[in-house]
């Protein structure tokens, strides 16, 4: 693995990729069992974590996973604490920006064998966005490899141990419903993106996608899922309501106006097979899910977050020995 920045990422050679997904999940749920097994694997070799916005889950799994490796990370609030950075080639940086992306990746490269950075979407821009500008840049000058921690279109990481999550429950090819739900403010789209990728990609559930009108992923990613928009139909006998809420993609960054709740209440919940639901949190409750579910025995969204260490300790792993030789 010479990257991870999207799900085409795991692919190994001579397997299709729904297989090489089940066989990183395997990686993933063996580091679970044993987490110090290959903790000689990252002996001398350190880590860059780089966020450009908060964190709580991605920063401590990561470092988690990196540590039960062997390796030393070192984490930087970049957005907070560093210096902002200029993307525009042959840009006269007489502005707010301080330093060139080209000059200060070179240099990360020179202290850290990987990097990992989260960036973000600025949700005006939906070519800048979904052309992943920042995370592109960053690759481009990067000489060692480079992990996604989350970028403006797409969160690998949290996609991988949400299918850990769902194997773990050993339902037979379930029903999976990615539900919108109501928020304050608009949210990127990258985490509905990234699961409904993954998702599509793995022979191993259905995927069902329910929202209201005017909430359309990128088709790109939808990839010809089932798209509900009646969020009751869509509900009946799923086994697993993954729930998240997005800004617009068309009308981009918008949050066109909600005619009925979307909340998932009891109600919408009795049409499902006792479903499972999830969430990749932060959560704000009682806007995107009540607290009737997020404290009831179908909330899985603990052992979700918990399944982060995992995932990232696979895939770390994986660019270790692509990398670095070891076996
Ligand atoms: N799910 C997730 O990425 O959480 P954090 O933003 O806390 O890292």
């Amino acid at each position: 693995m010479k990257k991870f920045t999207a799900v085409d990422d795991v692919s190994v050679p001579g397997l299709g990729l729904s297989q090489s997904i089940d066989l990183m999940i395997e990686k993933a749920l063996a580091y679970k069992q044993d987490p110090w097994r290959d903790m000689g694997l990252g002996a001398r070799r350190r880590i860059g974590i780089l966020f450009l916005n908060p964190s709580l889950r991605t920063r401590m799994s990561t470092q988690i996973a990196a540590e039960q490796l062997g390796m030393k990370p070192v984490v930087f609030n970049i957005g907070s604490e560093g210096w902002s950075w200029e993307l525009e080639e042959g840009a006269i940086m007489s502005g707010t920006s301080v330093e060139h992306i080209k000059d200060a990746v070179p240099v990360l490269s020179q202290y850290f064998d990987v990097l990992a950075i989260r960036t973000f979407p600025g949700l005006e821009d939906r070519l800048s966005d979904y052309t992943e500008t920042v995370l592109n840049s960053f690759i481009k000058y990067a000489t060692v490899p480079v992990l996604s921690l989350e970028s403006a279109t797409l969160h690998p990481l949290q996609s991988f141990a949400d299918l850990v999550t769902i194997k773990e429950l050993a339902i037979r090819r379930p029903k999976v419903v990615l539900s919108w739900a109501p928020h304050i403010k608009p949210l990127p789209q990258c985490v509905a993106n990234s699961f409904a990728q993954w998702a599509n990609a793995w022979d191993e559930v259905d995927l069902v996608i329910t929202h209201p009108e005017g909430y359309e992923l990128a088709p790109e990613f939808v990839q010809g899922a089932p798209v509900i928009y009646n969020q009751l139909e869509a509900l009946e006998n799923a086994d697993i309501v993954y729930v998240k809420n997005w800004s617009a993609y068309g009308d981009y960054g918008a949050m066109p106006e909600v005619a009925n709740d979307w909340m998932l209440d009891e109600a919408a919940m009795a049409l499902t097979n006792k479903a499972k639901v999830m969430h990749c949190l932060p959560v704000r409750r009682n806007v995107e899910l009540s607290d009737f579910i997020l404290d009831g025995a179908s909330s899985i969204v603990t052992r979700q977050a918990a399944n982060r260490v995992w995932a990232a300790q696979a895939v770390l792993a994986e660019i270790l020995k692509s990398n670095y030789g070891a076996d």
